[in-house]
């Protein structure tokens, strides 16, 4: 068998009395070896760990009321999974750090950041995601506000806003409250007032700044009148 790059290295370092035993020639060839086996593409020790830290495993994700079996690497997040094993790209990624909101999707009708939730976390949940809102031609009333109401502009964080809107509908109907509930002292079923809209969307970033429609397209349809 021909002497790995390293051997040199090895047995000065088993064999020294102290650091400065270990040759800089040896060091220096020992180095050029392994960078350029690293160049060449052939496998490395380094190479050996990265590839025993992949663990795949099945899991079955209900998606938009269908169950859909994946193989995954443990650490794909739901975003990920949606976008690039479903298909599933009305789902956005806008930062992959859990800010912007363009990810959101439902889990039991709970609005999550797709991007900081692990795929296999989302396992046994009703997880609703933008493509399934609709029924047919029939879009949902919230997503008719949206486009009644103009309340978007290039569209990116669209998908994101309406599913946060169709939970925070529901969060409203619960009586669930905000910080702003508590600043004006209205802790027993709070207006979904442009305030509480305002606070209740803000980890919804829109970059067009389309905040007013946005805010007017939700309103509407608290109200029930979808139509400007
Ligand atoms: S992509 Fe998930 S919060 Fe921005
Ligand atoms: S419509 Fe462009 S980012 Fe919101």
């Amino acid at each position: 068998m021909s002497k790995a790059p390293c051997d040199d290295l090895d047995r000065q370092i088993e064999t020294a009395t102290s650091p400065t035993d270990i040759s800089r020639r040896t060091f220096v060839k020992t180095a050029g070896a392994l960078s350029a086996a690293v160049a060449t593409g052939l496998p490395t020790l380094g190479d050996a760990q990265t590839t025993s830290l992949v663990q795949t495993h099945s899991l079955t994700l209900k998606v938009n009321g269908e169950s859909k079996t994946l193989n995954l690497d443990t650490r794909t997040s739901l975003l990920d999974a949606l976008r690039e094993s479903l298909a599933l790209t009305g789902s956005k990624k806008g930062c992959d750090h859990g800010q912007c909101g363009a990810c959101t999707v439902l889990l039991n009708g709970r609005r999550v950041n797709s991007c900081l939730t692990l795929a296999f976390a989302a396992e046994g949940y009703d997880i609703t995601t933008i493509e399934g809102l609709a029924h047919g031609d029939q879009l949902h009333p919230v997503q008719e506000s949206f486009l009644t109401h103009d309340g978007y502009q290039c569209g990116y964080c669209t998908p994101g806003q309406i599913c946060s809107t169709v939970a925070l509908l529901d969060e409203q109907k619960r009586g669930e409250l905000s910080v702003v509930s508590f600043e004006t002292g209205k802790l027993s079923n709070p207006d979904l007032t442009d305030h509480e809209i305002r606070e209740r969307m803000s980890g919804n970033i829109c970059r067009c700044g389309a905040y007013p429609n946005i805010v007017a397209a939700v309103r509407a349809v608290h109200q029930g009148v979808p139509q400007a």
